[in-house]
């Protein structure tokens, strides 16, 4: 059976006192053994606090962005050793906040992932389309762009370690959620075209939904044959908001 995972990604949030009631309220809420993966993507400050604050729950810990480069001058930038060494597991790269905001291209995207992996980090690369895009026709097109991208970078054995995430740009922050059926079509594009690369890679890749998920719609999303889970921005910001999310997705 598939697992599904709920990610939360905290974005610029969070203070050490709030992460710390936040934590203990989502693990009080999980069951030990709960059919969910679930992780947290927490502002590099408290990267290490927050480690610590899950050592005795399975939530996994992730930054929000890594640098291409392993050390030197690049000041403002974390490197995926620092993250490891802070005890983190996981990094987003290619939020479409870091590609609008910080304009990140696509191959440096996929540079980022690769450093990620090879500091044993699992990035979650993020993807999608901004409504100009989408009222253009062009949503496949730029998708597998930026797949195309990470395929070029660390071929189809290195897209294998990493997660997708579909965040349609439209759909993020701003309450308007991706139908379902909405979703699903791209993420059945997305899962299609690795698999006419590789079918074992392409069924198995996790490739999880973001923009404007919550409790009362998550189930239906996770419901879909190729949406593995959610990526969670602001309902990711209390535990009355995320638990929700992380029984549909159990139930999923
Ligand atoms: P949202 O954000 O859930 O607030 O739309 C999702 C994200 O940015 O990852």
């Amino acid at each position: 059976m598939r697992r599904v995972m709920v990610a939360g990604n905290w974005k610029m949030h969070g203070s050490f006192a709030g992460n710390r009631q936040l934590v203990e309220e989502i693990s009080a809420g999980l069951s030990a053994d709960a059919a969910v993966d679930v992780a947290v993507f927490v502002p590099a400050p408290y990267l290490a606090a927050t480690v610590e604050l899950t050592a005795n729950s399975a939530i996994a810990v992730g930054a929000q962005d890594v640098s291409v480069h392993e050390q030197g001058a690049f000041t403002g930038e974390t490197s995926g050793a620092m993250i490891t060494d802070c005890g983190a597991t996981m990094t987003l790269v290619g939020h479409s906040e870091r590609r609008t905001l910080h304009g990140e291209s696509s191959e440096a995207v996929a540079r980022k992932a690769e450093a990620a992996l090879g500091c044993g980090l699992t990035p979650v690369v993020c993807i999608g389309e901004t409504l100009e895009q989408r009222e253009a026709g062009t949503t496949e097109a730029v998708v597998a762009e930026q797949i195309d991208a990470v395929i070029d970078q660390l071929g189809i054995a290195g897209l294998a370690r990493c997660v997708l995430a579909y965040e349609p740009v439209w759909a993020i922050g701003t309450g308007v959620t991706a139908s379902p059926q909405q979703a699903q079509d791209v993420h059945a594009f997305i899962r299609s075209k690795i698999a006419a690369v590789d079918a074992t890679i392409g069924g198995q890749l996790r490739i999880l939904y973001g923009g404007s998920v919550k409790g009362s719609n998550a189930s239906e999303l996770f419901a879909m044959a190729d949406i593995d889970g959610g990526l969670i921005g602001g309902a990711s910001l209390s535990a009355e908001n995320f638990l929700p999310i992380c029984r549909a997705g159990e139930q999923a």
